[in-house]
């Protein structure tokens, strides 16, 4: 008889994201003559950069000929991405990382719960709350936690609240975690951390041998000259976390998958003896083991990001999202919204009417302005009563969705 992986039965209902497709095809199934404005995914809408098409056109042709044909490459990505990655991503800014240090791979959202793979079940793991929803449960998902409770939490996480009242920034916990998952600018709240902020977690971390997975999916979008790109920005980092980056928001790589991590060299955890074991031989041992690489097409187009044209093409593509989470934020903070965020990031968050949940105000917004966002209770307890609305469309439906919010 197959057993299945009960901790799956664990799990609240569907992931976030299919639900909330579920819930607006049944919506545009019973209203068909509705045109409803997706704000709720954060999926880039614009074209990719022609720098990018064009290398992977000629990426392609290369593959269809004897001399340019490429069968599998190395599982932690061909050496001249990671050198340009090197270069431009971390070297530019006085980070110390070198290309040996970074994996490329399909996906910031694989890499974050595949990098469970080479830690132990019994760390003591800290989320915000609210959350990106994947760094919960794949440690649902792989035994990690206990059961949930009543209020939509699971047992053996620590949840750290993020709100107004705090700035949107996780307090420091008072005791010792082993794992703690940051994302900034951070999904879903928009929120973004300073250098002395940041430098306090390092500090945290290294004082406690604690690891930190540092989600810097969204930084291509951080305006403000002070907040920092990447953690390795701070002494002491490369001591103590783990980065995820993804080309999927910056050069609209979402359905063209390339991402990469960074595991530092010197950067080590524990066996059960107590003896250090570095961690990147063993993320390497896994990759090399589950893994066979992006494609060569889809990394030449990767590379090209870094082109001169690359660079301003995806300068543009920023901008362009970043206008749009201004009109946002100035539509519906005229119409009496409480906002936060999508000054350094591509989300807006706002405070949902009182006397409405999350998703009474999804529904609502659904039926009556035909906009979808997502409900702020998807990403956890502490997301009840707040509203997350992305910046990823085109100007019109933009603008549209705003209008017709306002209107309601
Ligand atoms: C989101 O909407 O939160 C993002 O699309 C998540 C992701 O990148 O997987």
């Amino acid at each position: 008889m197959v057993q299945v992986n009960e901790n799956y039965l664990k799990l609240k209902a569907g992931y976030l994201f299919p639900e909330i497709s579920k819930r607006v095809s049944n919506f545009i199934k019973a209203n068909s003559s509705s045109e409803v404005i997706k704000l709720g995914i954060g999926d880039v809408t614009e074209p990719l950069p022609q720098a990018c098409v064009n290398a992977m056109s000629k990426a392609l042709n290369e593959m269809g000929t004897n001399k340019g044909f490429k069968g599998y490459g190395p599982e932690q990505g061909y050496g001249w991405l990671r050198e340009k990655i090197a270069e431009n991503d971390f070297m530019s800014r006085g980070c110390q990382i070198t290309p040996e240090e970074i994996f490329v791979s399909d996906g910031s959202k694989c890499d974050s719960s595949n990098i469970l793979d080479i830690l132990g079940d019994n760390n003591l793991i800290a989320v915000t709350d609210p959350v990106y929803p994947v760094y919960v449960d794949s440690n649902v998902m792989t035994g990690r936690t206990g059961e949930t409770i009543q209020n939509g939490t699971y047992q053996g996480l620590l949840y750290l609240a993020i709100n107004e009242d705090n700035n949107f920034l996780p307090e420091i916990p008072k005791s010792k975690v082993d794992i703690v998952y940051l994302c900034f600018p951070n999904n879903p709240t928009g929120a973004t951390i300073t250098k002395e902020e940041l430098k306090k977690w390092v500090d945290y971390a290294n004082k406690n041998k604690s690891l930190i997975l540092f989600d810097a999916a969204y930084e291509a979008f951080i305006q403000d000259k002070d907040i920092p790109h990447s953690i390795y920005e701070i002494e002491g980092a490369k001591n103590c976390a783990i980065e995820f980056r993804s080309f999927s928001k910056n050069a609209g790589f979402t359905g063209v998958r390339c991402a990469y991590t960074v595991i530092p060299k010197n950067l080590s955890g524990h066996n059960s003896k107590g003896d250090k074991v570095d961690l990147w031989p063993l993320w390497n041992r896994r990759q090399c083991t589950k893994f066979n690489g992006v494609s060569y097409i889809v990394q030449r187009g990767a590379e090209a990001v870094y082109s001169s044209q690359g660079k301003k093409e995806v300068n543009s593509l920023i901008d362009f999202y970043m206008k749009n989470s201004k009109i946002m934020q100035n539509k519906l903070r005229t119409s009496g919204f409480t906002v936060y965020g999508g000054d350094n990031a591509p989300y807006v968050w706002i405070k949902v009417p009182v006397n409405m949940t999350s998703w009474d105000f999804f529904d609502y917004l659904l039926e009556k302005a035909n906009v979808v966002g997502t409900p702020g209770s998807g990403f956890g307890l502490a997301g009840e009563g707040y509203f997350r609305l992305s910046a990823f469309n085109s100007r019109l439906n933009v603008n549209n969705a705003m209008e017709r919010i306002i209107n309601i």
